[in-house]
């Protein structure tokens, strides 16, 4: 059995916690929260067997075989540092950090440690972004020219959201994902961007729009918003046609269409899916197995370029976190 422990027992650490009970050779080993009610709850619901209400204890836990962090992007470095040092192998949730110059420190720890340490971006660990990826590299529909991508949840009144010492807004919670999409259908995750950007009273971004401009010639138009949903889709348009993704962080539609709305193909969801979050920890126990610090589907390259987009992002836009 593969053990994972649980760093933060949040609304994602449960949802990944019911993946994990139906896969395949996983466990639900640990969970540990500040909340020792909350600690409890968990295990019962997902039957870890222990239960810590100390992070630091977590990660000195001998049989833990890969720690799952989410807490919120402020926290994510110093409890990644925290695994690394306790010799843990740990994948963290997007955002990775809150800047890039931290996100780099514990990257280079892990190296330093020669401990596997990833960025758990689930949807770069789908095989439909791999598919879709394909697709536009073989040419299927001719050259790529524009990407149209959009992301929206009605989250505004979540505190980990708002709050700049939570290293909130919408760009490192929810932007990143069409900077990803575009960035690794692109090939490049540092490109040149216009963009602009509505505040909550707290300071940080309610709302995102940006306009991405590759070296290979494609633009893309990528919004984000906390204050409401939005279809999540994401349309590919190419010389001869256009692919159309339905909830592109993990897809439950690709439609290829001919540039007369004809639709040529449909791919459902990649075959027995539990619920997309299993990719991102099979990808990392084969890279523990082999012996890697770093996803294959995810290197440590594409986490900080992303970062490097973000901190310029931020930059434009006049949001500093106060612990910057
Ligand atoms: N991949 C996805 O689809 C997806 C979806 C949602 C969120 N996420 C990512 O997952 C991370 C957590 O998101 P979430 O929605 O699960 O958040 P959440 O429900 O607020 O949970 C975060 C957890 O972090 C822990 N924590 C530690 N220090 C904290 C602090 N100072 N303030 C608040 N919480 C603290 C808490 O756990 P304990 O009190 O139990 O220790 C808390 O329950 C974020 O990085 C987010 O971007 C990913």
């Amino acid at each position: 059995m593969f053990k994972i422990g649980f760093l933060g027992a949040g609304t994602i650490a449960s949802k990944v916690a019911e993946t994990i009970m139906k896969l395949e050779d996983f466990q639900v080993y640990a969970v540990a929260s500040r909340s020792e009610e909350r600690a409890g709850e968990f295990a019962k619901k997902y039957h870890a067997v222990k239960i810590y209400t100390d992070y630091v204890e977590l990660a000195s836990d001998p049989d833990v075989d890969l720690i799952y962090i989410s807490t919120p992007h402020s926290h994510h470095a110093e409890h990644a540092k925290l695994c690394i040092n306790g010799g843990k192998p740990c994948l963290v949730e997007k955002a990775f950090s809150y800047n890039r110059a931290t996100a780099k420190e514990v990257l280079d720890l892990a190296r330093e440690k020669k401990v596997f340490c990833g960025e758990a971006l689930w949807s770069r660990y789908n095989p439909s972004w791999l598919l879709i990826k394909q697709l536009i590299d073989q040419r299927f529909l001719g050259k790529l020219t524009n990407i149209t991508v959009n992301i929206g949840y009605d989250i505004k009144k979540n505190e980990r959201i708002v709050e700049p010492e939570l290293a909130g807004g919408a760009l490192l919670d929810i932007g990143i994902y069409p900077l990803a999409f575009a960035g690794y259908i692109c090939g490049e995750n540092v490109p040149q961007i216009v963009s602009a950007a509505g505040k909550f009273a707290t300071g940080v971004d309610a709302f995102d729009t940006m306009i991405c401009m590759f070296k290979n010639g494609v633009s893309a138009y990528a919004t984000a918003t906390t204050m409401y949903g939005t279809d999540r889709t994401a349309t590919l348009f190419c010389e001869s046609g256009y692919i159309k993704v339905t909830e592109f962080t993990c897809p439950v539609a690709i439609d290829v269409y001919s540039k007369d709305n004809e639709l040529v193909q449909h791919f459902d969801a990649a075959p027995n899916q539990i619920s997309g979050y299993e990719y991102e920890f099979k990808s990392a126990q084969a890279a523990i197995e082999h012996g890697y610090i770093e996803p294959v589907e995810m290197p440590h390259k594409d986490t900080l370029e992303l970062m490097t987009t973000m901190d310029k992002l931020r930059a434009a836009w006049g949001i500093k976190y106060p612990m910057e």
